[in-house]
């Protein structure tokens, strides 16, 4: 028996050089007229911006810009965008997954009345009726941010990395232009593509996963792992960066129903003490918590049995494995992958190379019990279990 509500942003539009060509000029024609762009500073710097600007006053537009949006962004940044927004009537989010969560948070709660962090600490919901729509445009493959209706930010003071989500903060279009991306430094393709690895294999072994979600993250775990690799060797072409773009975005639609795993469960509360790039520490958990989630006893109950066959799939479209791959061996297989894929994309493979130490465990394993990511792990988590995972990985 099947329960679920599915949400996803109402159009998608993917085409090469659509974001220079005057077609997203077009789709941001079909959402207002006073949009606030909301732009990663590189794209400011290449001079892409001044392009789209450029096709946007041709459609008859009048934008505004707001730039300056940090990595890992925090409650300021969000606040300083809610501001910028207040006179638009809709938001053009062009960057990296921090720019589409600040650009999201600023178009569903900029003129509310309430701050920043009235919403990050739960006392008020993001609306659910949309205000100002908004058209997502990533120029990282990536977060899939610009499918769903959740953004992460940091509240540096209390230390505290968590999620805003709300109806009003889903994109009306989605706008997929894979050229965006091949400027991307080495690194950022790096993490962003062990981020979009990680989700979707945390959207197709959640608990809340169903089988409208699966159809989209099983194809993205075949498309990223065909092409995470690539798209950093060979960052000038062009089908590994558009598989990676589909990869992401199919993924961002599926974990925005399904939710995700221990993975982003722990990730948070390491980037909120660390400020680790957030993509950098879900590749480096990722083999630990496979390993916890793998089920040698797939015994009699249905969701054990049901994951460990998940991972059986996952494994058996990994084409660097395929010829060793073993039915019931697949997490072990996903695993070494993903340890392969840490390697050759020179992510850190110990916590304590990006600044984790012994006496943050507690406090992380604690904070990872709350989050809703690792209440959808296929294998339920203890704050015990939450410590040893990490302790391996130390
Ligand atoms: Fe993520």
């Amino acid at each position: 028996m099947q329960k679920f509500t599915f949400v996803t942003p109402g159009r998608v539009s993917m085409e090469w050089g659509g974001a220079t060509n005057g077609h997203l000029a077009d789709e941001a024609k079909r959402l207002g007229s006073r949009p606030l762009v909301v732009a990663g500073s590189s794209l400011a710097k290449s001079g892409i911006l001044d392009a789209i600007l450029a096709s946007l006053h041709k459609a008859g537009l009048s934008p505004t810009v707001h730039t300056g949006v940090p990595p890992e962004p925090d409650l300021d940044a969000l606040q300083a965008a809610m501001n910028a927004a207040e006179g638009a009537d809709s938001v053009i989010a062009i960057g990296g997954g921090s720019v589409l969560d600040v650009a999201k948070g600023a178009a569903a709660l900029g003129g509310t009345g309430h701050d920043a962090r009235a919403y990050h600490s739960g006392k008020v919901n993001v609306p659910e009726t949309v205000s100002r729509p908004i058209l997502a445009v990533p120029t990282t493959a990536g977060t899939g941010s610009e499918a769903t209706w959740v953004g992460v930010y940091t509240d540096k003071e209390a230390k505290r990395k968590a999620s805003i989500r709300g109806g009003a903060m889903m994109p009306v279009t989605a706008f997929l232009d894979a050229e965006l991306t091949v400027s991307c430094p080495p690194a950022v393709t790096a993490y962003s593509g062990m981020d979009a690895f990680v989700q979707a294999v945390e959207a197709y072994t959640s608990i809340g996963a169903n089988p409208l979600t699966d159809s989209l993250s099983g194809k993205a775990t075949k498309l990223i792992s065909d092409s995470v690799v690539n798209a950093f060797g060979a960052p000038q072409s062009r089908q590994p960066r558009e598989d990676m773009l589909l990869g992401s975005y199919l993924a961002g639609v599926a974990l925005n129903t399904s939710r995700l795993g221990l993975v982003h469960g722990l990730a948070h509360p390491i980037g909120a003490i660390t400020g680790a790039p957030h993509g950098l520490l879900c590749g480096l958990l990722m083999p630990a918590v496979t390993r916890f989630n793998a089920m040698s006893d797939l015994g009699n109950d249905p969701i054990r049995f049901m994951t460990g066959m998940k991972y059986d799939q996952i494994a058996s479209g990994i084409i660097m494995f395929a010829e060793n791959y073993m039915t019931g061996l697949g997490a072990e297989t996903v695993a070494k992958y993903s340890e392969r894929i840490l390697r050759m994309l020179e992510i850190p493979s110990r916590l304590s190379e990006i600044g984790l130490r012994e006496e943050h465990l507690d406090a992380v394993a604690k904070e990872a019990m709350s989050s809703g990511s690792t209440k959808a792990n296929p294998r339920p988590v203890t704050e015990a279990d939450a410590r040893a995972v990490l302790e391996s990985c130390l």
